[in-house]
């Protein structure tokens, strides 16, 4: 692990315009600089950036983010591998802290699951090569399917001798650990003896995107009704079947080339296409594609090309994960392998070059294919076809990425077309089932913040007026840490800082309990320990903070600007002071609104409580109440008219 000093060290570092135009082409503009998005394609320049944020933001497609997101983003790299890069740009010796126990351990369990996959991986090829077994049987099997000596090296595929125990003694009698051996599934235990669990078998050793052998996949010779065609590893700790593409770190460089990754269901697939020079291809294992699959092969590109045959049932398969890839932004095309073929057979039948045309010629988008296949077979039925409208809308609507809205519009047209109906209705349809999306998602973030209101007979109106406030409070608790954030370390007078003013006045007003957002109320505290603790917090303290979530928190108050009022600007005319000015006013005003809120959420809650009570003692103090927090609402909104930025 980095230790939390080089990290901030790192992050001290940091000079967002130096590392952005590394990679992006900006000019200087106002305070800002703007350039060419490298998130999308574009002719006029929409992405900015803003060194006194710390943030960027294309105004184009949307995406925003810090420093560290940026390079996470651009260059897909994990967030470690992003502090490793910034460290050495800048000469930062990375200091590794202590792993903790259990860290330890499963660092322990991997490494030696490596070890004895590694000593298998050798064995079994050895056996392959060198052994008469391995030659009569296994070597020549593979060579009368056509796989050469270098494909069979390249990919370091090996055999597993049909004797009970033949890699279980080599290991055990070389000291390999038979119960990581069993874990690795190598060996298994029956009748008290440790035996090879892929005997007889020719063997697909797996490999991790560094080249390491995590697990392996087990052919049977020669085809036996009762035993499984492949045996695979169990789940273990480095083997996890729904993040394994078979092939990825061969295919990596090839993918990144011809920028499209070519997906094919088998082992021998694989391996035959890299023999015949196509080599940005990988293995699903026939099952339909996982989102961990989906977004690897998105961190090396956007296009992915599924070649299947068209009966089998790996397509359906494939149908299943056409959601999903769509969801993660991936442009899916569709190659249909004549029947009875697999890709193995059919580039071995026609040859390299008649193949690639082939996958030139036949690729399809998925989305209309699936619609294709679909019409045929509804004919003329009008209840199939408007099932058919249903899936398609819906379909679609997993295209929601904001900057591939173009490309869902594209989709609308053309389907809508192919459905012969009118594409305005049709993308109504389409942006129902996006909002029934985010009106989901909406819902359950609200439920953790929605406020109690006990008896059954909530007033309707009064409810609906207290979640308004609650939704207007986030506005001003959000200008507030922004303020601070911004201009804690000024001077609010000759003795308090800005910082000092504003939790002076929280603690004093009782406001801090009017804060709704939790994100908000962890930064106001750690703010305030930090000032305790004698440091003087910065942008950048918060911008690169621990909690991920906290730091988009962050990144969202930053990218809006605050609305001036059109007052204001009445008021100052053709002088436009600079918020830095401003600040003073900014945090009275939104400090004002804060109390307000209060207030009037006290007034709703008073009110409410008038309209149970039949006690008419009870009645005249909730009005005397009534009263009283309207005449502090008076007072307020009168120091109100000083107040510049909207409400
Ligand atoms: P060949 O028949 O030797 O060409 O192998 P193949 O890779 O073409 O096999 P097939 O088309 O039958 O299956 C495609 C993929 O599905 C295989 O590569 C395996 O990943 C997986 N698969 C097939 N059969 C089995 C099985 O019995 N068990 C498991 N776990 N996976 C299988
Ligand atoms: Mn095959």
């Amino acid at each position: 692990m980095i230790s939390k000093e080089t990290i901030q060290h790192i992050q001290g570092k940091i000079d967002i315009i130096e590392i952005i135009g590394g990679f992006v082409k900006l000019k200087k503009r106002g305070t800002n600089y703007l350039g060419n998005c490298p998130f999308h394609n574009e002719k006029t320049p929409s992405f900015t950036v803003s060194p006194s944020k710390e943030i960027y933001k294309c105004f184009g497609c949307g995406k925003s983010g810090n420093t560290i997101g940026f390079i996470m983003d651009h260059e897909k790299y994990s967030y470690v591998e992003t502090l490793r890069w910034l460290a050495n740009k800048y000469n930062i010796t990375i200091e590794e802290t202590e792993s903790s126990p259990e860290a330890k351990a499963y660092q322990q369990v991997t490494e030696s699951l490596f070890i004895v996959n590694h000593y298998a991986r050798d064995f079994f090829r050895d056996q392959l090569r060198d052994t008469e077994e391995g030659i009569d049987i296994a070597l020549s099997y593979l060579t009368e399917r056509g796989f050469t000596p270098e494909i069979i090296e390249k990919f370091q595929i090996g055999y597993n001798p049909g004797a009970r125990d033949a890699l279980a003694q080599s290991a055990i009698a070389a000291l390999y650990n038979p119960e990581i051996m069993n874990k690795a599934g190598l060996i298994v235990q029956r009748d008290g003896q440790w035996q090879d669990n892929y005997r007889g078998r020719i063997i697909f050793p797996i490999h991790n995107q560094s080249g390491k052998v995590i697990g392996f996949g087990a052919r049977i010779i020669k085809s036996n009704d009762r035993a499984p065609k492949y045996i695979n590893t169990p789940e273990n700790e480095l083997y996890v079947k729904s993040k394994i593409l078979y092939g990825a770190y061969f295919a990596k460089s090839a993918i990144d080339k011809a920028n499209e990754c070519l997906l094919v269901e088998g082992y021998t697939d694989v391996v035959s296409l890299h023999q015949a020079g196509v080599e940005n291809v990988v293995a699903s294992g026939g099952t339909s594609l996982t989102t961990d699959q989906l977004r690897l092969i998105k961190k090396y590109t956007p296009n992915l090309t599924i070649i299947y045959d068209g009966d089998g049932a790996g397509i359906k398969a494939a149908m299943r994960g056409l959601d999903l890839a769509l969801e993660e932004g991936l442009n899916v095309k569709l190659v249909l392998i004549p029947d009875n073929e697999d890709p193995d057979s059919y580039v071995k039948k026609i040859g390299a070059s008649d193949f690639k045309a082939f996958v030139s010629r036949e690729k399809k988008d998925f989305i209309l294919f699936q619609l294709d296949v679909a019409l045929k077979d509804a004919q003329n039925d009008s209840v199939k076809r408007s099932n058919i409208v249903q899936q398609m809308a819906e379909t679609l609507s997993k295209i929601n990425k904001t900057e591939d809205f173009a490309k869902r519009q594209d989709y609308v047209r053309r389907v809508s077309e192919m459905l012969n109906i009118e594409e305005s209705g049709f993308n109504a349809l389409v942006n129902k089932f996006l909002r029934d999306k985010i009106g989901k998602e909406q819902q359950q973030n609200f439920q953790t913040e929605s406020i109690p209101f006990d008896d059954g007979q909530t007033n309707h109106q009064v409810d609906q007026y207290i979640s308004d406030l609650v939704e207007k409070d986030q506005r001003h608790e959000q200008a507030i840490v922004r303020s601070l954030i911004e201009f804690g370390t000024k001077n609010w007078d000759d003795e308090k800082t800005v910082a000092d003013f504003i939790f002076s006045e929280l603690d004093e007003l009782e406001l801090m309990q009017q804060i709704q957002n939790d994100k908000f109320i962890s930064i106001l505290n750690s703010y305030r320990s930090m000032i305790s603790d004698g440091q003087s917090p910065t942008l950048k303290d918060f911008m690169y903070h621990e909690d991920q979530e906290l730091q988009r928190e962050l990144i969202r108050i930053m990218e809006n600007e605050p609305d001036l009022s059109p007052k204001w600007e009445e008021h100052y005319q053709a002088i436009i002071p600079k918020r830095d000015d401003l600040y003073r006013e900014e945090i009275l005003s939104n400090l004002y609104y804060l109390q307000l809120r209060k207030i009037k959420k006290l007034m709703a809650e008073n009110q409410a409580e008038l309209e149970k009570t039949k006690d008419p003692e009870q009645q005249l103090l909730i009005l005397q109440t009534h009263q009283l927090l309207k005449n502090m609402e008076n007072t307020l909104s009168q120091k109100r008219g000083t107040v510049i930025y909207k409400s």
